[in-house]
This record gives C-alpha cells, sequence and structure tokens, in this order.
C-alpha cells in the first residue's frame, strides 16, 4: 500500500481533511499530522470530537508567532516527519501558513504534495492566503479544485492540465454529512436568542489588526445590531483588536467564544444573514442558503456569488446590503442540491481518493 501524509493544522483544515481521510481508510498507509498551528480546544479539538477525524498521529505543536516563525516552525517539524516516513504522497489543505510549509519541504525532500482546495485566487497579494495559496500551487504535482474558475488561474499559471482534477469540495461533504445536527432551535434556546438574529465572524488580519479598520468595523456592527441581534462568536486572533475598539456586549450585540463545528453551523443555518470575513462561511452559507455579506474587497470564491448566496459588500455596503437582503423573499434552506456550485454534492472526498489512488498506481 501506498503511504500518504495528511498535514493539517488550522481550524479550517479539519472538516476538508476528514472525507479525505474517510475515503481513503483502507486503501492507503494514512499518517495524519496536526502541526500545532492551533492549539486552542476551541479551534482543534472540538472538531476531532465532532468529525469523524482519527486522532493526529503526530502532533507538532508548532503554536503561533509571525509568518516565518510559524512557517518555519513546521517546516522543522515536517523535516523530520517526511524524513523518517519517506511518504509517497503528501497532501495539503486550503492556504494557511502550515499548507505552505507542508508544501515546501515535500518539493524539497522530492516528494510529491497534492493541494486540495488549489487554483483559488483573490488576486490580493496582501492576504498571506494569496501567497500560501500561489507558492503551494507552483509546487503541487496533484492540483485538486473546487471550482471551474480555479482551474482557469492554474492553467494560465502555467500549471499543466493533466495536473488539474475538478474534485468538487469536501468541505461540502462534511457540512452535508452533519447537515441533521445543525439545530437553529437549539441554537436559538442555548443563547436566548430571538426568531430572528444575524451572525458575523470577522478574523481578517485586515479588518481586526489595525485599530483604524477596527474601529469602521465595530461601528458597523453595532448599526447592523440596531436591526436585530448580532451574535459574534470570537477568534482569539480578532477578540483584543475588536473589544479595543469599542465592540462589546450591549445594545443587540453578543460575543461569545468561538464555537465547536455543529453548534455554529446551528447558529448559522438559522440567521437571517451572516456577516463575514472568513473563506468557509461564505461557502457554508451557501449550501445552507443562508444571505452571506462577505466584509472584504474581494473574494477567492466568486462561485459563491455566482451559485451561491453571497455578496461581496466590502465594510462600507454591509449596512445597505443588508437591508436589501433582509427585506426580500427567504429562500430555500438548505439551497436544493441543483442550486448549489457543481460538484458540491456531498462526494468530493471519494472522488478525491480515486484520483490519488490513480495517480499513485499509474507512477
Ligand atoms: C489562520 C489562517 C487563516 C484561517 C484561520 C482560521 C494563516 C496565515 N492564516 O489564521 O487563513 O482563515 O487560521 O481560523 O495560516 N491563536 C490562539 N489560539 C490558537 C491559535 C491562534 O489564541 O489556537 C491566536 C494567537 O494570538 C495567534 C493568532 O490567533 O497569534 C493568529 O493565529 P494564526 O494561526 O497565526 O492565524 P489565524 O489568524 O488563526
Amino acid at each position: 500500500m501506498s503511504r500518504i501524509v495528511h498535514v493539517t493544522g488550522a481550524r479550517p483544515n479539519f472538516p476538508k481533511a476528514a472525507p479525505v481521510l474517510a475515503a481513503l481508510r483502507g486503501r492507503a498507509e494514512q499518517v495524519l499530522v496536526h502541526t500545532g498551528q492551533h492549539y486552542d480546544d476551541r479551534l482543534s479539538r472540538v472538531f476531532f470530537d465532532e468529525l469523524d477525524l482519527p486522532e493526529p498521529d503526530l502532533n507538532l505543536g508548532a503554536g503561533s508567532g509571525s509568518h516565518a516563525q510559524q512557517t518555519a516552525a513546521v517546516m522543522i517539524g515536517l523535516e523530520q516527519v517526511f524524513t523518517e516516513r519517506r511518504p509517497d504522497l503528501v497532501v495539503v489543505y486550503g492556504d494557511i501558513n502550515s499548507t505552505l510549509a507542508a508544501a515546501l519541504v515535500a518539493a524539497k525532500l522530492q516528494i510529491p504534495v497534492a493541494h486540495v482546495e488549489a487554483g483559488l485566487r483573490s488576486f490580493d497579494l496582501s492576504m498571506p492566503e494569496e501567497v500560501n495559496r500561489r507558492v503551494t500551487d507552483q509546487l503541487s504535482d496533484l492540483l485538486l479544485v473546487t471550482s471551474a474558475d480555479a482551474v482557469g488561474h492554474l492553467a494560465r499559471e502555467g500549471v499543466p492540465a493533466g495536473r488539474i482534477h475538478f474534485v468538487g469540495n469536501p468541505m461540502i461533504d462534511t457540512l452535508l454529512r452533519h447537515l441533521d445536527r445543525f439545530d437553529p432551535a437549539a441554537a436559538r434556546a442555548e443563547f436566548g436568542l430571538p426568531e430572528s438574529y444575524l451572525v458575523a465572524t470577522l478574523h481578517r488580519p485586515a479588518n481586526v489588526d489595525e485599530p483604524e479598520a477596527a474601529g469602521e468595523l465595530v461601528s458597523v456592527l453595532h448599526k447592523a445590531a440596531e436591526r436585530m441581534p448580532l451574535v459574534i462568536p470570537l477568534h482569539p486572533r480578532g477578540r483584543a483588536g475588536l473589544q479595543k475598539a469599542g465592540l462589546d456586549s450591549s445594545s443587540g450585540v453578543r460575543l461569545l467564544d468561538s464555537l465547536p463545528y455543529t453548534g455554529f453551523l446551528g447558529l448559522v443555518r438559522g440567521a437571517a444573514a451572516v456577516l463575514t470575513d472568513s473563506g468557509g462561511v461564505q461557502e457554508e452559507t451557501s449550501v445552507l442558503g443562508v444571505p452571506c455579506l462577505t466584509m472584504r474587497p474581494n473574494t477567492e470564491r466568486p462561485v459563491t456569488i455566482t451559485h451561491g448566496t453571497n455578496r461581496l459588500v466590502g465594510v462600507d455596503g454591509v449596512l445597505t446590503a443588508l437591508d436589501e437582503v433582509l427585506a426580500e423573499p427567504a429562500r430555500p434552506r438548505p439551497a436544493p442540491p441543483e442550486q448549489r456550485p457543481p460538484l458540491w454534492d456531498g462526494a468530493a472526498g471519494p472522488r478525491i481518493a480515486q484520483v490519488i489512488l490513480d495517480w499513485l498506481a499509474a507512477r
């Protein structure tokens, strides 16, 4: 059997990796590495408890730091793992620093790399994720893409067509698999919410790190909360900056800690609208049929606009867009299968597994 090392490190990786590991079970020797980029239980442990993810075989404990510190810590840990285990393939997920670190180390050791969620582009190099995506894709042998636009980006960057495989979105496999557990009534009861409420999630450096940007954002959030109660599960990154900028649990705003997977998606499923700067939330709301207002100047996930519920509104445009969205007739929830982006059908994990196994067999 071929030996495959999967590298995960932060919250958004776990629901992407779970269906791939499941589909390869018994068909390859698998090693699951957690780099330790995220280490709080709320950003890591809860996903292993809730999703069908095996315990990581190794946790590198890389932790937080500057980009160079964090990327280097992951690289040093992975170099030892890859040298000792000599995998036939390293599988990396998404666009976080651990993704880039793993691709760099594997490439230098001449170990092939498969990138799940390849080819997304915001064309905004001020986002660390955009740097991570571009470099990871250049170093990958197998580019597993979630949407058709990604195929075009990769082709234009000179990636040979034979390496690119449009397989769909494994994070949506996880979402559809657990759909019955996303319970808006339970979320309303838990957080004492009325029938109509809003959810916001914010953690992008561009929104939460700079005091001026954080101040603008907080003022918009408090105004949004005048329409209906606004629940904000806070990522640890944004907490200090946003609170310093005046965000508090007053006048309709409810601040929460980061939530577990099913609790968060239960809350989102029942929301009148979601305000976010997350990539994954744009995708999840699209499939749940919940209006999403993205508070960024760009998105690497345009399929959530063309085939989903997402609107790119920036911070300035949120309140106008929110009033429009709240006045529209409700959409079916979740979105009917024919209204989802192509191949967001719950079977991306098995397709990814097949591409990987065929590729390994042909080597
Ligand atoms: C990372 C990813 C981002 C992803 C996000 C999802 C990169 C460059 N960014 O951003 O793409 O959308 O994860 O959550 O890889 N912290 C904790 N506890 C933790 C982890 C982090 O308190 O378990 C705090 C620390 O103060 C840390 C900060 O959050 O310095 C940032 O963490 P880091 O992993 O560097 O980036 P994220 O902002 O989480």
